[in-house]
C-alpha cells in the first residue's frame, strides 16, 4: 500500500517519543534470567519487542503485558525451559544475537529464525566467539539464520571484536553468565553499554576499563524494576525535520541521552544545529527533554569513534546533509551495509530520487546539499529507518511525496505517522 506523505511549512509542538528499543529487549531478557518481578514502564510495544517477549514466553517464562506496565515473571539464571517450537525473532537482530548468547549456555537445544531480512544479516560474528566459548550453534550455510543451538558446557574467553557491535558484544557477555572463568571483550570502539550497566543494576560484576569489558558469571541475578526513556534513534526523526523546516520548534520530552547513544547530538551540532538539553536526569540510564528550533546546517565529516554513537541515526543524518550547505562525508559506516536492508545502497537511491547530490562509497556516502530538492516515491526496503528517514525528507521537498510500505515503521516507532501529524502547523 503507498501511503502518501506531505510536505510541511513547518513543525511546532511537543512529543513523547516511544521507549528505547536496546533498553526494552534487555529489560524482558535479563528480568528472565533474574529472580523476582520486574516490572517495566515505557517499554517499546514495537514489533521487534514483541518478538523478545514471545522467544520467552516460548521458554516458559511469565509475562504480563498491559497498557501502561510489562511484567516479567523471573525465572532466575537457570530457570528456562526448553521450548517446544521455533523462536521466532522476526526482524529484530537484537533478538537473535542475544538470545543466541543467552541459549548457548542453556541444557536444552534451540532454533532461531526470522524474517527474510533476518536471514540475510551475518550471524557468524556471534557463532565464532560462542564456538570458542565451547558452544555448540550451527547456522545455514555456516553463518546464516536459522541456527541450532545445541548444550554445551561454555568457558570464558578473551576476545577482541571485529566490529564495534553493541549485538556481537552483549552476545558475548550474556553467554559469559553461564561460563566458567571470566569473559572479557574489547572493543574497536565503544558501543552501546545498556548490557553492561542495567548487568550491574542486577548484581553481577561487570568491570569496564576504556574499551575492555570482564564479566564474572553470577550466582544470581535480582529483579529491579526499569523505567525505560524515550529513544533517541526515534527522537532523531524529530530533530532533523524541526532543524531542516523553517519556523520550526520542537520539544521531545524524557530522551534516553547514555552517552554511548548521543553521537547525533554531536553530529547534528557540528553541522550547526540549534539542540538544547533541558532537565537533565536520571542514574542508570541519564535522560532529558531536548528542544530544536530551525537552523542553518552545514557539510561535517562523520567518522571514526562516533560511528558506533549514531549507527542508528546515519539514515536520518543524511537526510540532514542533503538540506545542510556544502558537503557531508560519512565514512567507517561499513555495517550500515549489513542492517535492516543495506542502508547506504537505500539512502543513496531514495534521495537521488529528490534530487539530491549523493554519492554511494565503499563505508559510507558523500552528499553535496543545498539544492531544491523535490517529493517522489519512495521504496522503503521494508526496512523502518528508511522509511522515517524518507517521510522526514518529505516533509522539506517541494510536492508530494509516497512510500510503498509505511506498516514497517511499526518496527521501532508504531504511532510514528500520527505523532508527526501533530507537529504540523496549518501556517
Ligand atoms: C543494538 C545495537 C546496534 C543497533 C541496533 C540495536 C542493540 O547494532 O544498530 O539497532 O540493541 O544492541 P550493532 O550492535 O550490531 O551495531
Amino acid at each position: 500500500m503507498s501511503y502518501p506523505l506531505s510536505c510541511a511549512p513547518s513543525l511546532r509542538g511537543t512529543v513523547t517519543v516511544p521507549g528505547d528499543k536496546s533498553i526494552s529487549h534487555r529489560a524482558v531478557m535479563f528480568g528472565a534470567l533474574a529472580e523476582g518481578d520486574t516490572h517495566i514502564t515505557g517499554f517499546l510495544m514495537g514489533e521487534d519487542c514483541l518478538s523478545t517477549i514471545s522467544c520467552f514466553q516460548k521458554m516458559g517464562i511469565a509475562i504480563d503485558v498491559s497498557d501502561d506496565e510489562v511484567v516479567v515473571h523471573g525465572a532466575g539464571l537457570h530457570g528456562l525451559k526448553a521450548p517446544t517450537e521455533l523462536l521466532y525473532t522476526g526482524n529484530s537482530g537484537t533478538t537473535t544475537r542475544l538470545l543466541c548468547g543467552i541459549l548457548a549456555g542453556q541444557p536444552f537445544c534451540s532454533t532461531l529464525n526470522g524474517d527474510a531480512s533476518i536471514q540475510k544479516r551475518p550471524m557468524g560474528r556471534i557463532i565464532k566467539p560462542l564456538r570458542m566459548m565451547g558452544a555448540n550453534i550451527d547456522g545455514k550455510e555456516g553463518n546464516l539464520c536459522p541456527l541450532t543451538i545445541q548444550p554445551a558446557a561454555l568457558k570464558g574467553i578473551r576476545y577482541e571484536l571485529p566490529v564495534a557491535s553493541a549485538q556481537l558484544k552483549s552476545s558475548i557477555l550474556l553467554a559469559g553468565l553461564f561460563a566458567d572463568g571470566q569473559t572479557t571483550v574489547i572493543e574497536p570502539a565503544a558501543s552501546r553499554d545498556h548490557t553492561e550497566r542495567m548487568l550491574r543494576g542486577l548484581g553481577a560484576k561487570v568491570e569496564t576499563n576504556d574499551k575492555i569489558i570482564t564479566l564474572t558469571p553470577p550466582e544470581t541475578l535480582h529483579a529491579v524494576d526499569v523505567n525505560v526513556p524515550g529513544d533517541i534513534s526515534s527522537a532523531a526523526y524529530f530533530l532533523v525535520a524541526g532543524l531542516i523546516l523553517p519556523d520550526s520548534e520542537i520539544v521531545i520530552r524524557n530522551v534516553g541521552i547514555n552517552p554511548t547513544r548521543t553521537g547525533i547530538l554531536d553530529a547534528l551540532e557540528a553541522m550547526g544545529a540549534d539542540i538544547e538539553r533541558l532537565n537533565e536526569r536520571g542514574d542508570v540510564e541519564p535522560v532529558c527533554d531536548l528542544r530544536v528550533r530551525s537552523s542553518k546546517l552545514h557539510g561535517t565529516v562523520i567518522g571514526g569513534d562516533i560511528i558506533p554513537r549514531l549507527i542508528d541515526e546515519l539514515p536520518v543524518l543524511a537526510v540532514a546533509a542533503a538540506f545542510a550547505e556544502d558537503e557531508t562525508v560519512i565514512r567507517d559506516a561499513q555495517e550500515l551495509k549489513v542492517k535492516e536492508s543495506n542502508r547506504i545502497a537505500a539512502m543513496t537511491a531514495e534521495l537521488s530520487r529528490t534530487g539530491a547530490d549523493v554519492t554511494e562509497t565503499d563505508d559510507g556516502m558523500i552528499i553535496r546539499g543545498g539544492r531544491k530538492l523535490h517529493g517522489a516515491a519512495f521504496t522503503s526496503y521494508a526496512d523502518h529507518r528508511v522509511a522515517m528517514s524518507m517521510a522526514v525528507c518529505a516533509l522539506a521537498c517541494e510536492g508530494e511525496s509516497s512510500i510503498d510500505d509505511p506498516a514497517c515503521v511499526a518496527i521501532s516507532y508504531p504511532t510514528f505517522f500520527e505523532t508527526l501529524d501533530s507537529l504540523k502547523t496549518n501556517s
